[in-house]
This record gives C-alpha cells, structure tokens and sequence, in this order.
C-alpha cells in the first residue's frame, strides 16, 4: 500500500496511529536537531518531523529533500506543541520513522503556492504544475460538482444526455469554424462544431423530447476573459414547450446551483427584461443589475442652442454617480481619458458636480445657466453630492455602449460589482434580425432557426429589423451565461427566414437539406437553450476569467503553450491531404 491516509484527514483523534502517507513535498525547515516537512496531496497538507536523536540516517535524508519530490513516509501521529489553526491537520504532526522518495523533482520554475511568483505564461508553459495550486484545483473542483449536480438535475426531469459528433460539416452559430481535413476525402473538410445546434434539433424530431449534453463546442473568433476558442456547453432542448416553459425550468436549475454551490437564494422568479429596456437603460444586452446608475436620456432636458455638442447629437445620456460629486479635477481627468481610449472611443465628458453645499460645478458651465443644470438634476433623480457624468454622440446604439462602459468603470470604482452578490435575469425579446456592416446585410442576431415573435410575422417583409425573436440569454452579474430560442418548426416559416437572411434555396438546402428534409418528416415544436459552463464555473468561482476554470486553456492568441499548438505539420502529413501551403503568403505574413 502506498499510503494509508491522505494529507488531509489526520485529526488529535488519530494521534498514537502508524500511517503511511505519500505527497510531494512543499517545503523542508531546519530548526536545530529536527526538520520539519510539509508533505502535500490534493486532500491537505501534513506536517512530518523529522528528529536527529531518533534518527540521524533519516534526518540526513530529509535534508537532502528537495521542493517537489514525491516520497512517502512512515510514522507515528503525534499532538503538536506549537498548533496551527489555519489548517485542518494543525493540531497533529507525524513523527517519521520511514522515508522513502519515490520520484525526485527538478527545481520547479516557479513557486507552488497560493501567492506563486510564477507570471502567467510560464505557469501555462508547466500547467501540470500550476494545477497543484490549491486555488486552480479548487476551480476545478468545483466545475466537477457543477458538473454532477446539473447531470443529477437534467436527468431528475427526464433530460437524457446524448452524445453529437465533433467531426460535422459548418454550423451558422455566427462566428468561424475551425476545420479538419479528411484524408479519405480527399480535397474536403470536416467543421468542428460551434454548437450542436442543428444536431439537436435533429433529436427533437426523432421524438427524444428533452435532450441535454456537456458539449465541446468550437469557434474561431477574438479571444477575451470569457471567450475561448474551445469551450463547453451545458446545451438542451426540448419539445412541446412555450418560452415560459423553458425559462421556468433553467431557471431552476440556476437555482439549484446558486443553492447548492453557494448557499445563495434567487428569486422565486427572475426578473424579465426587454432587449430594448436592457440598451435603453445599460446600453448592454447584459447589463450588471449589482448597481444602479441606469441611463437617463437628456437630449430634451438641456435647451436648444446653447452648446452645439449637444445640439447635433443623435443621442445624450447620462448616469448619476452617488456621492461622488467631491471627484478631483484629476479624477474627471482620468474618466475622460477613460471614455476617450480607442477601445471605448467617446469624444469627450460632461460632468456635473451637484456639491452638498448645494454650489453647482460643471464642464459646461459656459454653456448652461443654473436653471439648465436643476433641470438635469431633477431629469437625473440627482441628490447634492452626486456627480453627473454625460455622453452625447451620433451614434444612438454606440453612445450607449460608451456609456454602459462608464457605467460599469464607476461600478468598479465605488466597489459596487461584488463578485459575492449575484443578479440574475432574463433577456427577453432580441431582435430577430441584426445589420451587419460588414456585410452589408441583415444577419440572424442567434441563429437562423430562431423563431419570429408571431405578433410580428407581418412584418417580416415589410419591417425586418423590428421583428421580436422569441429568444432569451440568462445574465449574471452582467456576463451572458446562456442563450437560446424557441425554433421554427415549419418549413415555409423557415423558408422564408433563408430568404430575408440572403441564402438562395439553392444555397439553404446546399447548406441544411438535412434539417430541412427532416422537418418534413414530423418535426415538433420544440426550443432549447445552452449555457456556457466555463462561464457559469467562474462566475460561482468569482473568477476574473474563464482561463481558470479550464485545466488546459488557451491563450490570448488561441495557443496552447504547453503543447506548443497549433503547430506546423510534416511534409507527408500535408502531401496525404493534397494540402499545398502558400509558402509566400505565409513568408510575407511574417515580415
Ligand atoms: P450561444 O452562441 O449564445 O448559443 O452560446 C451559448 C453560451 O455559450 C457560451 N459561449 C462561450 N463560452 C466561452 N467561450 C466562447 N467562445 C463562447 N461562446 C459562447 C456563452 C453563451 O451564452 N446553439 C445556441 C444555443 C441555443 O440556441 O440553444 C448557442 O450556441 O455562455
């Protein structure tokens, strides 16, 4: 037997027992005639003594141990003098009479501990080693209990989890595929799925009704803190059901899990918000609900003709920051090159500082009389004291993003986002359609088997951008947790829905005749949704990113570092897929 307790578990009640334990080592200390070792598993650490006057030969050993080595030690459990609270085996000790090193360990490149001096590449680049770290095991930990208990939950009301293949032709979830050539298909390409969305579509007409999967899905898009390009799914559907249907029963799920993992309780019902009300007053499509400031539009409050910023304005707004109207000139300083930074891209900042001596300050003085200001005060809901930062712009859609980013800055300045607190809702009523620049056409704001709200059908042809989706997101804390639609089930509808979104019949069937034949075989009403799971692990976790909840993520540029992927292949490999590199294009890209 290579131990007979963990690290974790030895207790004063054990004291007087033989135990076999095994571990790494975390660290050694020599104080006089003994060394102490900290001997660490997944379960704890144990502290083992080592005594000169027992022992020599053995002490000897210990002294030669390095950070890192696995060994594994006999010994007698013993009361320790000098106790340590703060660890669950801090009232025992083992007395070693036993020492053998099982695997001995090159310096490690950084620290093994909580607080690491390891930078974040190189605990990537030895990621085996970060993952001893109690805080990333942790993580993990964690997502294993999220994991069960959904499966447990999904499974109490009669979800059964099927596995859909990786290796499928393109799915339109909006962003790129990744791809895989197929050497017995020589010249074509596998697409590794985004989501299982047609897939599952597909189990619903073959009658499995409530459908759920942990599934990898794929997208080859901008990396950011919640965005990987490899990233799991808890994905669902389900046939026979309304909108209401769907949400009442993930919302009990997110319940269950908020209890579970948290001990917190949501709400018997969450709230539902309109995608127009969630722009409107956050300027997000996930707005963060742990504060206030919501927006107040001011273009009509501020009189005509007096400030030509304003005046040409498609659109001003402004929060109310309680308490902050005693902000230095530095601090406004600093929020105006906040909103001004490419990334945000606002032109400039009102303030208005409502003093508590009641004296009014602002960027627009020379522009507005005090009357004006009141006026905003009162449009503001303001108190003395309170700052009042504004943003105007052409733009109606994008001043709002501006200042949902001011919004959620002040957030964080006043400590209001605390990851200890959490808001769930629902986002309800997106536009079915969306424009994209880029492409100079109207695209599916989900996807395009996402069902048209049926009081808007008539406008389908007349009013495309005013047509509700019936889709919904789930929003914590002011990330996307999840999303999903009820699906067009009848094959004219979703004819119809290929034709306003651009694709030929030629192309639609080209691309979806499976779904499309399917559909023509008995397709039920049915809607799904899915939620993100490394989203929904780090916000329980109150993780800053997605990165740590996953054991071996990706970096900012889609690498793996510790594999060293994506990486080029062999001649032979490349020459079986009749794969020809444009080795000058490639040259001119790397300069
Ligand atoms: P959607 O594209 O909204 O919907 O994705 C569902 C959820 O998946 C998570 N997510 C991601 N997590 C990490 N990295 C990414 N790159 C990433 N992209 C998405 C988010 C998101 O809310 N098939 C539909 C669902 C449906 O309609 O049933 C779909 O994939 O948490």
């Amino acid at each position: 037997m290579y131990r007979t307790k963990t690290n974790g578990e030895l207790r004063l009640t054990d004291v007087g027992c033989e135990v076999t334990l095994a571990g790494w080592v975390q660290r050694t200390r020599k104080m006089g005639g003994m060394t102490f070792v900290d001997l660490r598993d997944r379960y704890g650490i144990t502290q083992i003594v080592f005594n000169n006057e027992i022992n020599a030969e053995l002490t000897e050993a210990a002294n030669r141990l390095g950070r890192e080595f696995v060994v594994q030690v006999e010994g007698t459990v013993a009361e320790r003098q000098s106790k340590n609270p703060n660890m669950p085996t801090g009232e025992i000790e083992v007395i070693a009479s036993g020492l053998r090193i099982l695997s001995p360990s090159a310096t490690p490149p950084f620290t093994i501990e909580d607080n690491t001096d390891g930078g974040d590449d190189l605990r990537m680049k030895y990621r085996y080693l970060d993952l001893r770290r109690n805080a990333v095991r942790a993580n993990l930990e964690l997502r294993h209990r999220m994991t069960i208990l959904i499966r447990n939950f999904l499974d109490s009301r009669d979800f059964i989890e099927v596995e859909t293949p990786i290796l499928i032709g393109s799915t339109p979830e909006g962003a790129r595929d990744f791809v895989v050539p197929s050497r017995m298909n020589p010249g074509q390409f596998y697409a590794l799925p985004q989501s299982p969305q047609t897939l599952k579509q597909l189990l619903m007409v073959a009658g499995f009704d409530r459908y759920f999967q942990i599934a990898k899905c794929f997208r080859d898009e901008d990396l950011r803190a919640d965005r990987q390009p490899e990233f799991t799914q808890i994905d669902c559907e389900m046939s026979f059901v309304d909108q209401e249907d769907v949400l009442e029963i993930f919302e009990d799920m997110a319940r269950h899990l908020f209890k579970e993992i948290r001990g917190v309780d949501l709400p018997a019902k969450l709230r539902q918000m309109t995608w127009h009300d969630a722009m409107r007053l956050y300027g997000s499509d996930k707005p963060d609900l742990r504060f206030g400031m919501t927006f107040v539009e001011l273009k009509d409050v501020l009189p005509q003709g007096k400030f030509a910023v304003v005046d040409d304005a498609a659109y001003v707004g402004g929060i109310c920051v309680p308490g902050c109207a005693d902000y230095s000139r530095k601090q406004l300083d600093e929020l105006t090159n906040f909103v001004k930074r490419p990334q945000i891209g606002a032109k400039g900042l009102i303030y208005i500082k409502y003093n508590t001596d009641g004296t009014i300050k602002s960027s627009v003085d020379k522009f507005y009389d005090a009357d004006d200001l009141l006026k905003v005060k009162q449009a503001m809901g303001a108190n003395d004291g309170d700052l009042v930062l504004i943003l105007s712009g052409d733009n109606a859609n994008k001043t709002r993003v501006q200042l949902c980013s001011l919004r959620l800055e002040m957030g964080e300045r006043l400590g209001l986002r605390d990851k200890n607190r959490f808001e769930c809702l629902w986002i309800v009523d997106f536009p079915l359609f969306e424009w994209s620049d880029e492409e100079q056409r109207l695209m599916a704001t989900h996807h395009p088997f996402t069902m048209p709200n049926p009081d808007d059908i008539p406008m389908l042809e007349t009013a495309p951008e005013r047509v509700r989706a019936m889709a919904y997101d789930f929003v914590c804390n002011g990330i996307e947790v999840g999303g999903g639609s009820l699906r067009i089930h009848d094959g004219e509808l979703q004819e119809k829905m290929f034709e306003i979104l651009g694709f030929t019949p030629e192309r639609a069937m080209a691309q979806f005749d499976f779904l499309i034949n399917a559909f023509k075989y008995g397709a039920p009403p049915h809607a799904g949704l899915a939620f993100g799971l490394d989203r929904f692990v780090s916000i329980m976790a109150g993780l800053d990113s997605i990165r740590d909840c996953i054991a071996f993520p990706k970096n900012n540029s889609g690498r793996d570092v510790m594999l060293d992927a994506p990486s080029a292949i062999a001649q032979e490999q490349l020459d079986e897929l009749y794969i020809d590199l444009d080795n000058d294009r490639l040259r001119a890209l790397k300069g």
